[in-house]
């Protein structure tokens, strides 16, 4: 698909994602060894972006299995369509059993949920596996077969081979340990915050019209509250909320009591707004 990680690197910043080093060469591996990505790291620092802007440069569909608490085999794999399959039984009655069994447990009736449409998928897809560490460590064993050998076992069916390699990636903000089983069949990606100067040019692509003065100190101010004691430092997106509240308000300076009042769009937890104005007076 890619030559080099360089091209995966612009391929990247064609959809306006900017990759970090480690993140390209990542996408690279896993595209060269088929291997699934599981990127972890603190909240809103690119990890679900990742995924949508590998498809958007692939030009693939993205399927998406979003993770919660109590997510189960009949959401993320697939299930038997019931309705369905009471309708072939009232047309079928009066056969023998047998025969009856082989009509109903086809693929016709099967409702396939994310792992098993993105195996089934005729054209390859870019599956997303989000915030993979909210489901129960059991559940994760739903994941395995699909991650290591792009497959899906139906006991009633046999096992479903995927026709195209999907790029797969899992997110995870770390709030449990993954298991090792897990762990071992992806290739680990930490993405963190990244620098100032990096920032200021996520800012550039994402925020239309921000002046390059007011993107770099937005950066720069970001960066001294993130080094900041506080209970939940902001986000990439919370940073791009802060540039888009400022153009909004007209404000060209991240000084002065004008910008101080919108620290709320950066912080989320009254002590933190107390902690920033105190420390950096802004
Ligand atoms: N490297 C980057 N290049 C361009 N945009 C980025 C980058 N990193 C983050 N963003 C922007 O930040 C926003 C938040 O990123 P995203 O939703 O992927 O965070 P996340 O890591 O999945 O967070 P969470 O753990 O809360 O789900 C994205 O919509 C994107 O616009
Ligand atoms: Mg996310």
């Amino acid at each position: 698909m890619w030559n080099s990680e360089r091209e995966v690197e612009a391929a990247l910043k064609g959809t306006g994602y900017l990759a970090t080093r480690s993140i390209a060469q990542t996408v690279f591996l896993a595209s060269r060894l088929q291997k699934p990505i599981l990127a972890e790291g603190p909240a809103g620092v690119g990890k679900t972006a990742l995924a949508l802007a590998l498809a958007e440069m692939t030009g693939r569909r993205l399927i998406r299995l979003q993770c919660y608490e109590g997510l189960d085999e009949a959401r993320a794999l697939y299930e038997w369509d019931y309705h369905k399959q009471l309708l072939r039984l009232q047309f079928d009655e009066g056969k023998q059993w047998g025969e009856v069994e082989g009509n109903i447990f086809g693929e016709e009736f099967l409702l396939a949920r994310p792992l098993l449409e993105s195996i089934r998928s005729p054209e390859p897809v870019v599956l997303l596996v989000d915030e993979v560490d909210r489901i129960e460590m059991e559940t994760e064993a739903l994941l395995l077969e699909v991650l290591d050998s792009f497959q899906v076992t139906i006991p009633e069916l046999g096992t479903i081979t995927a026709q195209s390699t999907p790029l797969v990636v899992l997110t995870s903000n770390n709030t449990r340990e993954l298991s090792e089983a897990l762990k071992r069949r992806c290739l680990y990606l930490h993405i963190d915050y990244p620098t100032p100067q990096r920032e200021h040019e996520i800012l550039a692509a994402r925020v239309p019209g921000l002046p390059e003065q007011l993107g770099a100190s937005i950066a720069a101010v970001v960066a001294s509250i993130r080094d900041l004691p506080l209970r939940k430092a902001p986000s990439v997106s919370e940073t791009i909320d802060w540039a888009r509240s400022l153009i909004a308000l007209g404000l060209d300076e991240v000084g002065g009591d004008d910008a101080g009042s919108t620290m709320n769009v950066l912080l989320k937890y009254r002590e933190d707004l107390d902690t920033v104005e105190r420390e950096l007076k802004l």
